[in-house]
């Protein structure tokens, strides 16, 4: 049985707030923002599609309100439980990673 790759612990991220994960790949490593509501939690590449810019404001730090996350850079909003792009220039949406809580640790699937 495949083991999923832990991110963080749930109790890590603010409620309503989000944080920088970094993870390895064979390309040298990637960094992901990963948000929660509640005991929900969602991962995302942390690269705007607008403008290819990371989402924070400064590293680690990101503007979560009203369910929205938004970029640093330009003002893009995305939704936090879907990643859709939902205001500002971007055109698309954040690229997620499917992840799980399991005994309160956020895992990637
Ligand atoms: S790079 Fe994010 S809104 Fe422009």
């Amino acid at each position: 049985m495949k083991q999923s790759q832990p991110l963080c612990q749930l109790d890590e991220i603010p409620d309503n707030g989000a944080i920088a994960v970094r993870i390895a790949t064979v390309t040298g490593g990637s960094e992901l923002i990963v948000l929660r509501q509640g005991d929900c939690a969602f991962a995302y590449h942390n690269e705007c599609p607008h403008a290819g810019r990371n989402l924070d404001f400064a590293p680690g730090k990101f503007l979560v309100q009203g369910g929205c996350v938004t970029c640093a850079v330009h003002g893009a909003t995305f939704t936090v439980a879907t990643g859709a792009c939902c205001g500002g220039p971007a055109r698309s949406g954040l690229v997620g990673l499917p992840v799980e809580v399991v005994d309160g640790i956020v895992r990637l699937k």
